[in-house]
């Protein structure tokens, strides 16, 4: 199975070399700028082709890894040409977008498919290192992506199956993950900012507490990870926090304070708090301070 790219970038170049470090045939790189076509092509013995077509001719499995915004459009040009036939397996490895925006290659036969990396990459050599331990996502319908699951297979990564209808949500749960755990680390130095502490420094205090949790996480599931005031249904302790919201005049930490705190409780719920006495009024007392 030999493997084309559209788009000759730092996920495209860093993937390719990857793939071809564990023995997978690179058929080639068409990239509109021919110097990144030459240095993917180079790194993976493979050949720099002048057109889209052309590579999709040398390929079985076309990978469309240009900008987000170019692949439907890249897609379709390859379809106008008729490059795209019923043999290829078509696919991206963008985490916002499904497998239907390659519509005009699965018209064509074509299996299409989207494959993300559960990665940042922000440059080659630090992408190709990490890769080793990505985990990836494997989304669209057609049968015939178990060879896709092949290849994954020989690199060893971990590979998350989807149906098409799951990648919006996938997505979405890709960006609490990553962009909120951010929000939430940027209120908590927030916290610490006003009760006097440098918020960097508090950061890095607080990180084996952060990892730990993270690891509890992972090892237990989040209702059995979860400790504190909330967990033991220590309504007093609640009573000191939000006493000392209202004495820090912060409105936007106090409604993100009593939104989680009702989040948290409904998790203690199931599992670590027993005493529906002690929740209902850890409840009250959230509520009445909610905005
Ligand atoms: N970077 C990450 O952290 C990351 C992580 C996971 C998934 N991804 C996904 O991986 C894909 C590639 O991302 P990237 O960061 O590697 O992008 P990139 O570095 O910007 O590379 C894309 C390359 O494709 C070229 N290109 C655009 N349209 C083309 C066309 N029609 N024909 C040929 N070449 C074309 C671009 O040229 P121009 O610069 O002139 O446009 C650029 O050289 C995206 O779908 C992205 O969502 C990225």
């Amino acid at each position: 199975m030999r493997i084309g790219f559209i788009g000759a970038g730092k996920v495209a170049t860093a993937f390719g070399r990857y793939l071809h470090g564990h023995g997978v045939t690179i058929g080639g790189y068409f990239d509109r700028h021919a110097e990144k076509s030459t240095h993917a092509a180079t790194a993976t013995g493979s050949q720099a082709c002048r057109d889209g077509a052309q590579l999709a001719g040398i390929s079985d499995v076309v990978l469309i890894t240009t900008r987000d915004d170019q692949i439907q459009p890249a897609c379709e040009e390859l379809c106008r040409q008729e490059a795209i036939q019923a043999h290829h397996c078509v696919g991206h490895m963008s985490g916002a977008h499904g497998s239907l925006i390659l519509d005009a290659a699965g018209r064509r036969g074509a299996a299409v498919f989207s494959l993300h990396p559960l990665q940042a990459f922000a440059q080659e050599e630090k992408a190709l290192a990490d890769l080793a331990h990505t985990w990836f996502s494997l989304e669209g319908s057609n049968p015939r992506l178990s060879d896709i699951e092949t290849l994954m297979a020989r690199t060893g990564n971990r590979c998350l199956r989807l149906p098409p209808e799951g990648k919006p949500l996938y997505h979405l749960a890709a960006c609490i993950f990553s962009n909120y755990l951010v929000t939430l680390m940027a209120h908590g130095m927030r916290a610490l900012a006003k009760s006097g502490i440098d918020p960097m420094q508090g950061f890095e205090a607080m990180r084996p507490l952060i990892e730990g949790t993270i690891a509890n996480i992972g090892r237990w599931g989040p209702a059995k990870a979860l400790t504190g005031p909330i967990a033991r249904g220590d309504r007093s302790t609640l009573a000191h926090h939000l006493q000392a919201l209202a004495a820090a005049q912060d409105a936007e930490l106090k409604a993100l304070y009593t939104f989680m705190g009702l989040k948290t409780l409904d998790l203690a719920l199931q599992d670590v708090l027993k005493e529906p006495d002690k929740a209902e009024a850890v409840r009250k007392a959230l509520e009445g301070n909610y905005p």
